[in-house]
């Protein structure tokens, strides 16, 4: 355990790509010795989307939903890393069933109802929400917060929007579009590792001068402008019905 927490220590000090190191399912297998061996068998029987994530998904994802698969980080833009955000429900919806223009993400016409509707149950149960330990954080709430939104203000309004829906003056120029951090909110370390580094094959930039405290600020302020509380109460059943009844006359259509 010594050895595990020198290591990860480690990593955190060699700066912006531990998050690829340190996501959650990593972190938290039960065999901490064969991380890549366990995490992803001890939950089979818990998660029936995991079935539907490990057939369709994980090709691309990795089986442990990071983005690290042999494909994954060749794509342009990689593979998204899944446990590194927080997704609304509807949102994962629509991605599932239209993909992600301008990305190598297909829309899945062919899943049922029933199917999109149990991965988008595994998907919603990897992501990291977790807050800022109180160790790392930089400074108060409320001083991170304004920070934060000087920094959006002055790089990523244009892009993102003022309301971070992804609505920018300049977002309709670019494929695949500006997220939507209205119903997609990174984790710390997800953040701070894009932030950073920027995604290939899109027209995110990566930031090399902003310092640890202006990239903790700015995620900071992206993660406030999150609307989607919803997905910790589930979408409402008539709404899930709907969207199961849709997608089944979609996968029929296919057929
Ligand atoms: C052929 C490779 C491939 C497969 C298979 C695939 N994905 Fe993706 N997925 C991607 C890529 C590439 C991205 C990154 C898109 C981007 O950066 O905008 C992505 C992004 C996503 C996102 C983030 C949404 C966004 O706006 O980027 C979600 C959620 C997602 N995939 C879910 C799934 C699910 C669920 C499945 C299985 C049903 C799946 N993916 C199968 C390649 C794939
Ligand atoms: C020139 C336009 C542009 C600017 C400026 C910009 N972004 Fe982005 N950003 C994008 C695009 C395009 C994507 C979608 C990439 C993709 O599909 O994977 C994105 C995605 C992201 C993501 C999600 C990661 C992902 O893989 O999609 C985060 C977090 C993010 N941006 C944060 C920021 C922050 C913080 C700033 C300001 C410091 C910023 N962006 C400035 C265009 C921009």
């Amino acid at each position: 355990m010594a050895v595990l927490k020198a290591w990860l220590l480690a990593l955190v000090i060699s700066g912006g790509c531990c998050g690829i190191f340190l996501s959650p399912p990593y972190a938290q297998g039960a065999d901490k010795h064969h991380p890549s061996l366990t995490s992803v068998h001890a939950e089979s029987d818990s998660a029936p989307g995991q079935r539907v994530f490990m057939d369709e998904c994980a090709s691309c994802h990795g089986q442990n939903a990071d983005g690290r698969s042999p494909m994954g980080p060749s794509m342009n833009p990689p593979a998204f890393d899944l446990t590194g955000f927080e997704f609304s429900e509807t949102f994962l919806w629509r991605v599932i069933r239209e993909g992600v223009p301008g990305t190598e993400m297909p829309a899945w016409r062919s899943l049922s109802g029933e199917e999109v509707r149990e991965v988008v149950g595994y998907i919603s149960s990897l992501e990291d929400s977790s807050s800022l330990p109180a160790d790392k954080q930089l400074a108060d709430p409320e001083v991170l917060q304004e920070a934060g939104r000087r920094v959006y203000a002055m790089h990523c309004v244009r892009c993102h929007g003022v309301n971070g829906d992804g609505q920018g003056p300049e977002a309709a120029q670019y494929v695949p579009r500006p997220c939507d951090f209205t119903v997609m909110r990174p984790s710390y370390e997800a953040g701070r590792r894009v932030i950073r580094n920027g995604v290939t094959g899109s027209a995110m930039p990566g930031w090399p001068l902003l310092t640890e405290a202006e990239i903790q600020a700015v995620t900071h302020y992206i993660r406030s402008l999150y609307r989607w509380p919803e997905r910790h109460t589930e979408l409402s059943h008539n709404k899930q019905q709907s969207l199961v009844h849709h997608s089944n006359e979609l996968a029929a259509n296919q057929r």
